[in-house]
């Protein structure tokens, strides 16, 4: 070989070796940049993991949170719920005791209804219709029916002639009826006393002579009660009529009379007696016009004027010669109704 061709033989050499070389340092460039790649990749994948776990740890947590949250709610709720069921049936309970005590009651006034069907099917048909029962009639007033009747009354008293007429009464066998006032009563108790002994009629004509649709229901009461009271203490029963001062009447004293089971008296005959003080002016008041007295008349007179007892015999002659028979309010009244009612007002104006 020649030296040209050994020059270029390790020139050709050189050249592979520089070759190889440059490959080597290519490759392990080529390893290095990989490997680098690599590692930043796997800590890039590492701390996305990391973070991803963090994120994950953090809302694990706070759903555990929201469950504690959630089941104390649920707890809390079902407190409640049994409270609101303890109430309820507490309530329930309640409401039907009510309604079992309602029940009762019901049953009960069932019971009353039926029991009062039974009294009142069981009472007679003239007793029926929602009215009161009538009051008692006075022994022998069976006798007097188809006689001509006749009441005389007096007054707002008893007076100081009111003895005198009880006597005249006696002789002449005339019973009446004195419609007294209770300011008189105890002035004069024994002419009460013998006014009931004698046979005749006691009646209440208030204790001070008011005006008794003037007072309310209470100030009725007082004032015909106080008058009772004391014709009782003195004879033993409550009086058994009553007229109204000046025949002022009105619903209040018909409730009180029929609470009393009184019946109310007016009159027919008017005689005007206190106003005229006349003998000749009460007799043609009595007997004749348009007003004169009748079969079942009641005459209205007092006897706190010395002119009307004066008259009295002569009225009592008339009548006897007309063939009436004298009798109190009370035997005339059941006389002639089928009933006589407390609260009821007779005759008032008119027999
Ligand atoms: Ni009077």
């Amino acid at each position: 070989m020649n030296l040209q061709n050994h020059i270029s033989l390790n020139s050709q050499k050189r050249h592979a070796s520089r070759g190889r070389r440059i490959a080597c340092v290519a490759v392990i460039c080529a390893l290095a940049v990989g490997l680098g790649c690599l590692s930043v990749y796997t800590a890039l994948t590492v701390s996305k993991q990391q973070r991803l776990t963090e994120t994950q740890s953090a809302s694990l947590t706070e759903l555990e949170s929201q469950l504690q949250a959630a089941q104390k709610q649920l707890k809390e709720l079902e407190a409640e719920m049994e409270k609101a069921q303890s109430d309820a049936s507490s309530d329930i309970s309640e409401r039907d005791k009510t309604i079992a005590e309602q029940q009762k009651t019901i049953d009960e006034q069932k019971k009353t209804i039926e029991e009062l069907k039974k009294q009142i099917a069981a009472k007679p048909e003239n007793s029926t219709s929602g009215s009161q029962p009538g009051i008692t009639p006075p022994a022998g007033v069976d006798g007097l029916k188809g006689k001509k009747l006749v009441a005389l009354t007096f007054d707002d008293g008893p007076g100081a002639y009111t003895g005198q007429l009880l006597d005249l009464l006696k002789k002449e066998q005339v019973k009446a009826t004195f419609f007294v006032l209770g300011t008189k009563v105890a002035t004069y108790p024994d002419l009460i006393k013998r006014m009931d002994a004698e046979g005749h009629e006691v009646g209440n004509h208030s204790q001070n002579h008011k005006n008794l649709t003037k007072l309310t229901a209470d100030g009725v009461k007082t004032e015909m009660d106080t008058c009772a009271n004391k014709i009782k203490a003195l004879i033993g029963h409550d009086p058994t009529v009553m007229r109204c001062p000046g025949g002022s009447c009105n619903d209040t004293v018909k409730a009180y009379a029929k609470n009393k089971g009184v019946p109310i008296i007016q009159w027919d005959v008017d005689t005007r007696d206190w106003e005229s003080r006349n003998t000749e002016a009460i007799l043609k008041k009595t007997f004749t016009g348009s007003a004169a007295a009748s079969d079942g008349s009641i005459v209205l007179l007092h006897d706190i004027h010395k002119s009307t007892v004066d008259t009295v015999p002569q009225i009592i002659q008339r009548f006897k010669q007309a063939g009436y028979t004298f009798v109190t309010v009370s035997e005339l009244l059941h006389a002639r109704y089928e009933k006589v009612e407390a609260g009821k007002m007779y005759y008032d104006g008119c027999p």
